[in-house]
């Protein structure tokens, strides 16, 4: 099998999240890094370029050039990951759906929900796919949370908690130049929401993918502990369900010294509760009505299919965030390929966030934003 060619907008050395993307979209040999506007530097572009063994006159120092040159080729990519500071993912996302490319973009999607819904539209327009990288669904535990859900173990829904904390911007730390955060806390290149566009969409997203409801309206409270910081560093938010009687309690923050990537969700139904960790990815606990907890494994007989499918190695031998991101690759990568071929996607394809997920966070920050400006009203969220 040839492996896929693909493009990366960011994701050059001096990136974080960009490099996760590199080495799980490669991690089964199924894509290839074929070329690049990997920074914004030009000179880290080019470095990056050299370190990722992308050919020199594919590692581009402009977007624009990339594009222009890439859609005249034969061997043409077959998607084009963009891990890019917040702002820029409307117009890039748009520059490369124009030039006919198949997008894989990062989350927030965008600043608003009318530009989401813009990318949403265009890509389905162009018949072209658009996944929003929502990785923590790629967890092959996380699959399987989802089919107990559907499968009725729990039976309904009654209470969904979910939470996202990290600690690293406890203090000031965009004063100290850490690039990371310089542009997170700044509302022209983050957006309306800080820790909540940035992991609080995340947590969103992950309570509506396993349990399928729906956020129907929601109460925001939203602070910024942290003296002069523009953005929220810390939100705790009430939501009710649309067609449930489920309500859920979502809360994030990055001042929480001593976590560091705390997402976590405890699910009750009528029937019984379920509990996973991102910290502790491999385990699963269900506790029924009657009788004992029980903490199901990966790699563990009789998981649902779709979780066999997301799984790489024996239970025991642990798996972890580059193998739930490389998941959302694999799907990716087949609905490319099952595009191209003419025949229908298989399972790992149909479980990956789509842009309509995407425009759904989006909607998610706008509306806990005005619920907090109003003083922590119940808001409905836009269902269209
Ligand atoms: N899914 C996740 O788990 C996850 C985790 C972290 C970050 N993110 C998201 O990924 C995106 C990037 O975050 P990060 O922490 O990696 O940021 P970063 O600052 O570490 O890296 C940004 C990269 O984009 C490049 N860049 C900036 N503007 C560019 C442009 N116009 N053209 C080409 N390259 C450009 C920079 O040079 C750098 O390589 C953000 O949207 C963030 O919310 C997602």
């Amino acid at each position: 099998m040839t492996p896929l060619p693909f493009g990366m907008i960011g994701g050059g050395l001096d990136a974080f999240i960009g490099q996760v993307h590199r080495r799980a979209a490669q991690l089964d040999g199924t894509a290839r890094l074929a070329a690049g506007a990997l920074s914004i530097d030009p000179k880290i572009a080019k470095d990056s370029g050299a370190a990722y063994a992308i050919d020199d006159d594919r590692a581009y120092t402009s977007v624009d050039e990339m594009l222009e040159r890439e859609s005249a080729r034969d061997d043409k990519l077959g998607f084009i990951t963009i891990v890019t500071p917040n702002h820029t993912h409307h117009p890039l996302a748009m520059k490369c759906l124009h030039a006919g490319f198949n997008v894989v973009l990062e989350k927030p999607m965008t600043h608003t929900s009318g530009q989401a819904q813009e990318i949403a539209d265009l890509a389905r327009d162009k018949g072209l796919l658009c996944c929003v990288t929502h990785n923590y669904t790629g967890y092959p535990m996380v699959r399987h949370a989802r089919e107990l859900v559907r499968s009725g173990a729990i039976g309904d829904v009654r209470k969904v908690f979910v939470e996202y904390h990290q600690g690293w911007l406890a203090t000031k730390v965009e004063d100290e130049g850490v690039q990371q955060a310089v542009w997170r806390t700044d509302p022209a290149k983050a957006g309306l929401g800080g820790a909540l566009g940035d992991i609080g969409t995340h947590a969103e997203n992950l309570a509506e993918f396993i349990t399928g409801l729906r956020i129907e309206s929601l109460c925001a409270d939203l602070t910024s502990f942290v003296h002069g910081r523009e953005l929220d560093d810390d939100a705790a938010v009430l939501i009710r369900y649309t067609d449930s009687m489920a309500k859920g309690v979502l809360t994030c923050s990055q001042v929480c010294v001593g976590e560091a990537n705390g997402l976590a969700i405890r699910i009750y139904g009528t029937q019984g509760g379920i509990t996973w960790r991102q910290e502790f990815p491999e385990q699963l606990t269900v506790s029924p009505l009657e009788g004992s907890p029980t903490t199901l494994s990966r790699g563990a007989d009789g998981l649902s299919e779709i979780a066999e499918l997301s799984t790489r190695t024996p239970g025991g031998h642990p798996e972890g965030f580059i193998e739930a991101f490389a998941n959302l690759y694999l799907g990716v990568i087949d609905a490319v390929e099952a595009q191209r071929d003419g025949r229908e996607p298989g399972l790992l394809a149909q479980a990956i966030p789509t842009a309509g997920d995407g425009v759904r966070g989006v909607r998610f920050v706008e509306t806990c934003v005005a619920s907090a400006r109003e003083g922590g009203k119940w808001v409905d969220l836009d269902p269209a």
